[in-house]
Formats: structure tokens, sequence, C-alpha cells
């Protein structure tokens, strides 16, 4: 026993571990391995096939191989079986069908080795013709047929289709045979066939159709029955009695109660067991139609009757007198039904009331309703009420306005004589829309109508002379009744600049070295205004200058010969027009005093004679000398002055060739210089001794000598010394 139990270990150890113990010395190696097809690689249904594999492999040993075989189909595994004997591997395909069909390759492993075959291809033609049964091939409307659908012998992936006449009902995978539950819709005859597909990765093979079956259904012999009281005409809240049943002569209900469902559009009313019934208020808004439904196993059955019912009254509608309100006006609703049926009510009959019923609430005639308009937005709604029937109007808001306030009249940017001007009306509130009239005295001009909160009321007008634009008013308007003015419009009218001149201080032939020299330019025009002095052949503006005066200056404190040119100014102001003074040539003479030395030289010569010759009689008389004397005393102070002038100026400017000599003029009252012109000029110019000068007015002032390196050698008023000719304007 136990001898037998070791040879049987050994054997089959030595079976199983074939070359366990030559492995080491064993050398092999696999030269081929080809797969072939029997009988042919294409072949038809129901063929016994066989795939052959062939491996060729070179060894040491006499010892056959242990070998593992794989059979490939389109990739996936369908066999595989160990061999040690050096046969070709065959795997058999009997009865072939068309899912046999596909790409073969056998693989070939030793002990870690592999190799696999080139792939061939199977096909298999020819597929089984589908056989049909049912259940029963008369059947009432609603009831069940089986239908079976078998693919004989057929193997893989089969897909069942079940049609009627060309059309498939059902489609199944299940299984081989398939079964499926057939239900008809219609009465009459329903043509029934099958068939069934392959599913042969990628492709699907198609059989042929299975035999016919016809079935017969037939009607059903119940029907509902819907009945609606009254049948004649309905109005809005007759009653109404509804009632839903079956009709069949030959039915007995006892047997089988049917379900039976009575609806008003979506609305089910009542529903139970072969009869129901309902009673309601008729209603004038249509929810649908009635609707009476049987139901019998599978079966439906459904009838509709729809009723029109006539409108007792209209829906009333709620509106306002007058149609806008101001805060705390009274306003008048009214609530009234256009139309109602005089067959079955009378006016009177309709009470209307008002929701919300606020006080103070005075009804008038019915329907009729005076509310005070409250201060902000309210809702109201009516309603009409006859024989239980109530209808409510639509909401009506009440917007009540709030009065304008009164306006503000304002230029927007600058307003500017002669060119457009715009002008703004605006209220700080008040409902829109607002109606803005702009009125210039009591004439209307223009009228313009702001409905947004982003609107402007803005006119555009041109004025042409200064005084019109205090004139100018607005009203605003958002109620019929009244308007409300502004006040007259305040705003700055610029004038552009226009007579712009520039005077010469002093006169131009005046004009010497050392002397001060103004020029002074002045406008009419608003201010403020941009001055700017110009001599030719400057690139820049000697000087520029922006204020509030219709005038300025330009001033050199000391002149010399460089200063002579010629002259001009230039002003601009808010209207934008810049003006130019005419061009003024100065030219700046020596300071010629030659003359009055050559005079006070003179002067001095006589002077000297005259005492020589006072001496000389002195000599002669003593009573003489006295009254010479005296004379000499008595000099005017004219004499003495210059005397001193000649001799400071010779003293000061001693190499200075003097051409003139200045006379003093009388002042010429025609030759003033423009009063606020020159207003800084004089103030210097007046700052003087009190008593310098007349001041009867602008036109009479005396000007001061404008030399200024000069006033401290002049001991007396300056009057004596003064120039009483005034500059003239240069236009
Ligand atoms: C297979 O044979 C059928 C006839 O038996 C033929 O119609 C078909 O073309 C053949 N197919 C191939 C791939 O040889
Ligand atoms: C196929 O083989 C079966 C036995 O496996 C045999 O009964 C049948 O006759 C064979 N069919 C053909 C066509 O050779
Ligand atoms: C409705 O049916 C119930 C019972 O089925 C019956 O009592 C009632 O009178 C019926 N009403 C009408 C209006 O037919
Ligand atoms: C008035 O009714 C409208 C809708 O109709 C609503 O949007 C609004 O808020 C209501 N106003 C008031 C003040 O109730
Ligand atoms: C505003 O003006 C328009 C047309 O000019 C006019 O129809 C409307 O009644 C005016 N509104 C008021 C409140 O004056
Ligand atoms: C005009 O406006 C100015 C400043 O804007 C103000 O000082 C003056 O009082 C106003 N005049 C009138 C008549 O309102
Ligand atoms: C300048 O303004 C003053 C008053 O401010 C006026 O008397 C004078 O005539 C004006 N001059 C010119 C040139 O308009």
């Amino acid at each position: 026993m136990v001898l037998l139990r070791l040879l049987t270990f050994t054997l089959l150890s030595s079976y199983f571990h074939p070359g366990t113990e030559v492995d080491a010395q064993r050398q092999f190696t696999i030269r081929s391995i080809m797969l072939t097809i029997e009988p042919g690689t294409n072949v038809t249904r129901d063929t016994n096939v066989t795939v052959r594999c062939k491996a060729t492999v070179s060894s040491s040993s006499q010892e056959a191989l242990s070998c593992e075989y794989t059979i490939y189909k389109d990739s996936s595994t369908v066999y595989t079986k160990r061999s040690s004997t050096a046969e070709d591997l065959l795997y058999p395909l009997p009865n072939a069908k068309v899912s046999n069909s596909g790409k073969y390759k056998c693989k070939i492993t030793i002990e870690g080795k592999e190799m696999t075959s080139e792939a061939t291809k199977l096909t298999v033609t020819g597929m089984s013709k589908p056989v049909l049964q049912l259940n029963r091939n008369a059947v009432s409307e609603g009831e069940e047929v089986t239908a079976w659908c078998e693919a004989p012998g057929e193997t893989g992936s089969i897909f069942f289709y079940l049609y009627e006449d060309s059309k498939v009902i059902q489609e199944h995978s299940n299984s081989n045979p398939m079964e499926a539950k057939i239900r008809f819709r219609n009465v009459g005859l329903h043509k029934v066939h099958c068939a069934y597909a392959v599913l042969v990765m990628p492709n699907t093979f198609n059989s042929v159709e299975s035999n016919t079956i016809t079935v017969s259904v037939k009607e059903l012999s119940i029907r509902p029955v819907l009945e609606i009281f009254p049948q004649d005409k309905v109005y809005e809240g007759d009653q109404l009695s509804i009632t839903c049943n079956i009709r069949n002569a030959l039915y007995s209900p006892e047997n089988t109660p049917i379900d039976l469902y009575l609806s008003l559009g979506t609305k089910l009313l009542s529903s139970g067991k072969n009869k129901v019934n309902h009673t309601m208020v008729a209603l004038a808004k249509d929810p649908g139609d009635f609707e009476c439904r049987l139901e019998k196993g599978h079966v439906e059955k459904v009838i509709t009757k729809m009723v029109s019912v006539t409108e007792l009254f209209s829906s009333p509608t709620l509106t306002m007198n007058p149609a806008d309100v101001f805060k705390g006006e009274v306003m008048s609703l009214t609530c009234k039904s256009e139309s109602y049926a005089s067959e079955r009510i009378n006016k009177e009959e309709l009470t209307y009331t008002l929701e919300p019923s606020v006080s103070p609430l005075i009804s008038t005639k019915p329907g009729e309703f005076s509310v005070k308009a409250l201060t902000f937005d309210f809702n109201y709604t009516c309603e009409a009420q006859a024989k239980g029937i109530k209808k409510r109007s639509e909401t009506l808001t009440v917007r009540p306005k709030v009065p304008v306030s009164i306006p503000k009249i304002s230029v927007v940017g600058r307003a500017i004589l002669g060119k457009p001007v715009k002008i703004r009306c605006h209220s700080d509130f008040g409902s829109f829309p607002i109606n803005y009239t702009l009125l210039t005295g009591d004439d209307i001009l223009s009228t313009s109508t702001v409905r947004l909160p982003t609107q402007e009321a803005v006119f555009t007008v041109t004025i042409n002379k200064p005084e019109e634009i205090r004139k100018y008013m607005c009203k605003a308007q958002n109620n019929p009744k009244n308007g409300l003015p502004s006040s007259r419009l305040n705003a700055t009218l610029i004038e552009p600049l226009r007579g712009l001149t520039l005077t010469v201080l002093p006169d131009l032939t005046e004009i010497s070295e050392g002397n001060q020299l103004y020029l002074i330019c002045g406008t009419k025009g608003t201010p403020p205004v941009t001055y700017k002095f110009y001599r030719v052949g400057d690139k820049r503006p000697l000087l520029t200058n922006t204020l509030n005066e219709n005038n300025t200056h330009y001033h050199v404190d000391k002149l010399s010969k460089e200063h002579s040119g010629t002259y001009y100014c230039e002003a601009d102001n808010h209207a934008n027009n810049v003006v130019r003074s005419e061009k003024v040539i100065v030219e700046v003479h020596m300071a010629l005093w030659k003359k009055a030395v050559i005079g006070g030289v003179c002067l001095l010569v006589v002077s000297v004679l005259v005492a020589v010759c006072v001496l000389y009689i002195k000599s002669k008389r003593v009573r003489v000398v006295r009254a010479a004397v005296s004379v000499w005393s008595e000099r005017p102070p004219e004499a003495d002055k210059d005397e001193e002038d000649v001799s400071s100026v010779m003293s000061s400017e001693p190499d200075v060739e003097y051409t003139e000599v200045v006379h003093p003029q009388p002042a010429d009252a025609a030759r003033v210089p423009p009063r606020k012109g020159t207003d800084t000029v004089y103030s210097e110019l007046k700052n003087l001794p009190p008593g310098a000068a007349d001041h009867h007015d602008y036109g009479s002032v005396e000007y001061a000598e404008l030399n200024s390196d000069r006033p401290e050698i002049n001991p007396h008023p300056p009057e004596v010394n003064n120039y009483h000719d005034l500059p003239k304007p240069v236009d």
C-alpha cells in the first residue's frame, strides 16, 4: 500500500513537473507557430469547423516539452490547453454559427518563451429563421398577449425585435427564445412578426423575418356617460349637477366595478366606482372642460363636455378722477362693472366696496368714493358683489404728486453779451412731469417739459443789451391749476472787451532819458481782464496782469534810450475775444537842458553886470546903494529857483548836452487822461505837499514832473516846475 502510494506520487510528480531535474541541461527554441482553419475560412452554418495550431519546436532532448496553447478570437481568450506532446492543438467548433466568425490567433508558451501566430479570419454564413409564437390571437382592447420569438440553434449575442407591420414595438436581448407581453391600443387586426440580429464585433448580422401572426382586438362594450344639468343657458352662480356613469347593456357592474374619474380642467372633482356625481356653483371664468374618465385594467375611455357660463356681471374697474392728484387733495374713486345680465339681476343688486376702506370716505352714489389723497403711494381695489358672486377689480395705485417748489433760475456756464446764453430753470422738489417756462418780462419765450430727474430745463437765449439779463425769469408748473415763478435772473453778463486804449504818460513829445514812463491800457467790458503789454520785436509780453479793473499800467522807472520802441497792449476777458490797442511809438529824447543852462549862464552874466553897475553907482551915491539892495531882495522866486536848478543840473550832469528847453504849459481839459485808468499813477503823482496842486476834479489835476531823480533839489512847491499839459490818450 505504502509502496503503491509512493509509486503514484513519483509518477504524478514526474508528470506535472516533467523537466524539473533536466531543465538546466535542456536547450530548446520555438521555430514557428501557424494557425489554420478546417475545412476552410469561409464556411456555411452548421459546418464542423476545426481550428488547428501547429508549433515547431527544436529541442536538445528527445523528451517532449510541456507547453501551453492559447486560442484568441478577436483578441479575447476562447481556449487554453496544456500539452506535453508534440501534436498539433485542435480547437473544435462543431456546427459553427455566425457567432463563431472572427479573427483567430494561437499562442504557445514554453518555460517563459512564447510565440503567437498570425491571425486567420473565419467567416460563417447563414442564419436560422426565427420562429414567433403567441399565446392568443383574439383579445379585447386593453388585454395582454404573450409572444415568444426563437432563433433556433443560434448562439452569441442575439437581439430580438418584435414588429407590428414594419414598426418595431419591442426589443429584447435577454435570452433565446425571448418572451414579451404586447398590448394593442387600437381595436382591429394587428400583424405581428419578429426577427433577430447576432452581434459579432464590430458587425451585426440580421436574420430573415419570422412567420407573421395576426391578432384581432375587439372593442370593449362599455363607455362613460357625462351628464350636466341644467342643459340650457347657465349663468354664474347657478347650481351645476354633473353625473359620470357607465352605459352598457350587456355589462353588469356588480361583477367587476369600474373606476370613474370626474374632473374639471386639471382639478379632480370626484372619483369612485361605476357612478360619480358632483354639484357646484357655476363660475364664469373658464377653468377647462368637464371630463368623465373610465379605467378598466389597461383600458381607458374618456368623454368631455364644455359648459359655457354667462357672466352675471363683469369684473369691476376702479378709476380715479382727476387722473393726477396732489397730496391731500380730494379725489374721486369710481368702481363700476361695465355689464351685467339684466335678465337675472337688476342694477341695485350690485353693491360695491372699496378696499381698504380708508377714512374719511364718503360714498356719494353706488360705486363712487371720495377719498383724500395720502402723502404716499397707496393701492386701492374694489369689489362688486351680487347673488353671492364677488368680483374684484385690478389694483389701482394712487401716486399723489408733490407740488413743485419755487424754481431757481441760473445761467449755465457764462453769459456773454451777444452770444448764446444757457439759462437753467430748476425746482428742487416736485413730481414729474414739470413744465418750465422761460419769460422775459411778461413774454413767454419757451416751455420745456421735464419728465425724469436726470433731465433739465435749459433754455438758450441771446442777450444783446446788458440790462436785458435781469428781465429773465422762469415758471415751474406740475399742476395745471397754477405755476410758481422764480425770482429774476441774477447773473453777471460778461460784456466782451472793446475800446482798448493805450495811453502814454507823460506826453509822447516829453519823454526824455531818466523820466518815468507809464503805459496805461484801458478797456471797456466785464472784468476780470487779462492785460498784456508788448513791445514790437520782443517775443514775450512785457507784463501780463489779470485783475478786476478796467485798466492797468506798465511802468518804467528810469527811461533810457533802449526803452524807445513801438508798444501796444492786448486785453482778454471771459468773453474770450482778445482785443489789441493801437501801436504807440515811444521815442526817448535826451534830457534837454542845454538851453536852460545857456539861459542860466546869460542870467548870471546879466546879474553880475547889474551887480557891477550897482556897486559902481553905490560908490557914487550911498542912497542909491540902499535902493539897489532892496531891489535885489525883491527878486521873484522863479529867478531864484532857476538859478539853483541850473547850478544843481550843472553840478550833477555836467556832460549832458541839452537841446530843448521844457516850457510849462497851461492845463488842457481836453487832454485829461482817463480817470480810473490812471488812478494809481495819479495817486502817486498827487502824493505831494498839501496845496501843491489844485484838486477841482480829475481834469484839472496838475501833474508833478515825472523825473523822479530830481525832486529833492527843488525846494519850492512843485507846481512851479509842473507840466501843465496832460497826456493825450492814444486810441
Ligand atoms: C464566402 O462564400 C460565399 C459563398 O459561399 C461568398 O459569397 C463569399 O464572398 C465568401 N467570402 C469570403 C470572404 O471568401
Ligand atoms: C459534425 O459532427 C457531429 C458529431 O460531433 C456529427 O454528428 C455531424 O454529422 C457532423 N456534421 C457534418 C456536416 O459533418
Ligand atoms: C349623488 O350620488 C349620491 C349617492 O350616490 C346620491 O345620494 C345623491 O343624491 C346624488 N346627487 C345627485 C345630484 O345626483
Ligand atoms: C401696490 O401694488 C403693487 C403691485 O400691484 C406693489 O408692487 C406695490 O408694492 C404696492 N404698493 C403699496 C404701497 O402697497
Ligand atoms: C405741460 O405742457 C404740455 C405741453 O406744452 C401740456 O400739455 C401740459 O398740460 C402741461 N402741464 C402742466 C402741468 O401744465
Ligand atoms: C445776486 O447775486 C449776488 C451774488 O451771487 C448776491 O450778492 C446779490 O445779493 C444777488 N442780488 C439779488 C437781487 O438777489
Ligand atoms: C473804468 O471804470 C470806472 C469806474 O469803475 C469808470 O469811471 C471809467 O469810465 C472806466 N473806464 C473805461 C475806460 O471804461
